[in-house]
């Protein structure tokens, strides 16, 4: 067989949403794309904000320094500087260029701190339910997930985490708000996660994934992982939040509490060079400092956010839901 034992059995157990879409696809053309809603790669329905289309637009014709060359494997440093306030002003931590590494995309960052950080049969823990393909990153580089329950609502349970923790694991990945949950992790038990972790007799990495951190409803607010949690890796995009998923731009924060902050600054440059990403999108990186704070229009969202979820309380699925996030 030409294909290796290992990916022949991931795509095995992975194609069918790959499956989903292409059969999306199909139906659209059969029976007319308005008639067809589509849920499965997560493909924003809405265009980019006008600021960033703007941002694009600008750096296209006024053919900008650097749009289509290489740059230093981390990144422009003056992109990275932008981030860094930008963060810095979120969680109050000293971030700085030397901690931002731009990537190809949240997928390409989690693969590049995976790579730098992660031994054969290291373990990372894996709150259920979960985005699929954290499963292939950690194995991309012979680490093991170790999924662990939440509670009814989806939301961690810091005990649990706890009893999962042995001298291999090395990183636990949080998502929040999750994909597919929704849920959004408490101040109050990120806080009680931090004092496991700094009770654990190794340093174990917090890998937050935050592309969904812009979509928040009803005035509920997401707290800042990396603000609570010492040990933390920022990983995050603008596919979600500026509809740009095929446009591969984002980000690995690594936080300044870190005390081996730098060295993993350092790896993970390499790593993501090592890797083929070389560095993330040139002319992409220059727009997200164009425009650093556009944000989505969550009317849009949250009407289509309204509608879903009256349809699923009428047709009453929690149960069914319930079960399939237990059973992955
Ligand atoms: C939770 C989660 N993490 C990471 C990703 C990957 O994001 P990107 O397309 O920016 O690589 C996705 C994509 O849907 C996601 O839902």
């Amino acid at each position: 067989m030409i294909v290796s034992e290992t990916v022949h059995r991931q795509i095995e157990s992975a194609s069918w949403i790959r499956r989903m879409f292409e059969e999306g696809i199909r139906l659209k053309a059969e029976r007319g794309a308005e008639k067809i809603f589509d849920f499965t790669l997560g493909n924003p329905t809405e265009d980019p904000p006008e600021k960033v289309q703007a941002a694009l637009r600008k750096l296209v014709e006024t053919n900008a320094p650097g749009s289509h060359s290489y740059m230093p494997n981390a990144g422009f440093p003056a992109v990275r500087r932008t981030l860094a306030e930008s963060l810095k002003r979120d969680t109050g931590l000293p971030f700085t260029e030397n901690h931002i590494l731009m990537t190809v995309g949240c997928a390409g960052a989690m693969n590049t701190v995976f790579k730098a950080m992660l031994n054969p049969g290291e373990e990372v823990i894996v709150p259920m339910p979960f985005f699929p393909d954290y499963q292939f990153y950690i194995a991309n580089f012979s680490g093991k997930m170790v999924p662990v329950e939440t509670t009814e609502e989806f939301d961690l349970d810091v005990a649990a985490i706890e009893s999962k923790i042995t001298p291999r694991t090395r990183a636990i990945i949080l998502n929040s708000p999750n994909n597919p949950s929704g849920v959004i992790y408490s101040e109050k038990v990120l806080r009680e996660l931090d004092l496991v972790l700094e009770r654990a007799n190794h340093p174990i990495i917090v890998i937050s994934d935050e592309p969904y951190k812009s979509f928040v409803y009803e005035g509920a607010a997401c707290p800042e992982t990396s603000s609570i949690i010492s040990n933390c890796v920022i990983a995050t995009s603008w596919s979600k939040t500026w509809s740009i998923p095929g446009e591969r731009i984002g980000y690995l924060a690594i936080s300044p509490r870190m005390p081996e902050a730098d060295a993993l600054y350092q790896a993970c440059t390499f790593t993501n060079r090592i890797l083929g990403f070389i560095n993330a999108p040139a002319i992409w990186q220059l727009a997200t400092a164009e425009a650093p704070d556009a944000l989505p229009d969550l009317a849009l969202y949250s009407e289509k956010r309204d509608l879903l979820c009256d349809g699923l309380a009428r047709a009453d699925l929690r149960g069914t839901w319930v079960s399939v996030c237990r059973t992955g």
